[in-house]
């Protein structure tokens, strides 16, 4: 990592930041991206001298495609971009407007398209584009349906992309994590129980993860690995996913009752 220069977005909080901070840590430059400005430039004060802020929305195309020459303009060069900013509504789809379940497939997927399309052409030989897809991409989640479908899309693209840059020397790679302690959850007892049967992992363990995909060049990486694994069985094997179901979300019960009642008695 060292010299080198990262686009993060999504960065002024949660798993973004950690990728953010982890970057620097290991020498690098990076630029952080979300749409509140003052909480950006906040975070990018708290990295240091090696963070710059850049803040937009990522629904605003033409802010995107401009990005990475502004970066480079700023920091001599570019050479990984992460597309980590992203977009839940939980609940039936018809809860939700059209321009809402909208809003979720252009923030999860068709803008990670657009920066990485704009990304390409400036990343240096042996870089990385890394997308922040979800186990609910690997098996979709009801009361999620939109979300499951917009990050299942982006695990299509970083594999397509992938093989479309292989020549090139560029890796494409998708970091799948299964829940994470983050503001992103947002009301606990609104995440479907089935969510919470897998172990809750932290922001700074989904960095760790960002950075092997990076290091050893990886296609996806799944966290817990796991998850990763039972959800493939269950997308292969609907029958077997019918099954197990009752089983997962009795145990995401009892953990969604285990952590409410840590966070109760931690505040
Ligand atoms: N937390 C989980 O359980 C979990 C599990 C699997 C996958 N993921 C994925 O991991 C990624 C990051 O999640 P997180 O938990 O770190 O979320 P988070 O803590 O809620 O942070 C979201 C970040 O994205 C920014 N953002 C949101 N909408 C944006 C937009 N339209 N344009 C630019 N920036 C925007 C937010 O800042 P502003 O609001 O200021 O823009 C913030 O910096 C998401 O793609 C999510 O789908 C999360």
């Amino acid at each position: 990592m060292q010299g080198k220069v990262a686009i993060v977005t999504g960065a002024s909080t949660g798993i973004g930041l950690a990728v953010a901070r982890m970057w620097v840590a290991r020498g690098g430059f990076v630029a952080l991206v979300a749409r509140t400005a003052s909480k950006l430039e906040d975070a990018a004060r708290s990295i240091g001298a090696s963070a710059a802020a850049f803040p937009l929305d990522v629904l605003d195309f033409a802010a995107l495609q401009a990005l990475p020459g502004r970066v480079e303009g700023r920091f001599g060069r570019l050479d990984v971009l992460v597309n980590n900013a992203g977009l839940n509504h939980r609940g039936e789809i018809g809860n939700f407007e059209p321009s809402q379940l909208a809003d979720i497939v252009t923030t999860n997927l068709t803008a990670p398209i657009v920066l990485t399309r704009a990304a390409l052409p400036h990343i240096q030989k042996g870089g990385s584009v890394i997308q922040l897809a979800s186990i609910a991409g690997m098996v979709p989640v009801p009361g999620e349906a939109t979300y499951s479908a917009s990050k299942a899309g982006l695990r299509a693209f970083a594999r397509a992309v992938a093989y479309e840059m292989e020549e090139r020397g560029i890796h494409s790679g998708c970091v799948c994590p299964g829940p994470v302690d983050t503001g992103f959850l947002g009301d606990l007892e609104s995440v479907p129980d089935i969510v919470l049967s897998q172990p809750m992992i932290t922001a700074e363990d989904v960095a760790e993860g960002v950075m092997r995909c990076i290091d050893e060049r990886v296609d996806e990486i799944a966290l817990p690995r796991r998850s990763g694994r039972l959800a493939t069985m269950a997308y292969l094997m609907p029958d077997f996913a019918k099954r197990i179901r009752p089983v997962l979300e009795k145990r995401g019960a009892r953990n969604k009752q285990a952590i409410l009642a840590r966070r109760r008695s931690a505040s």
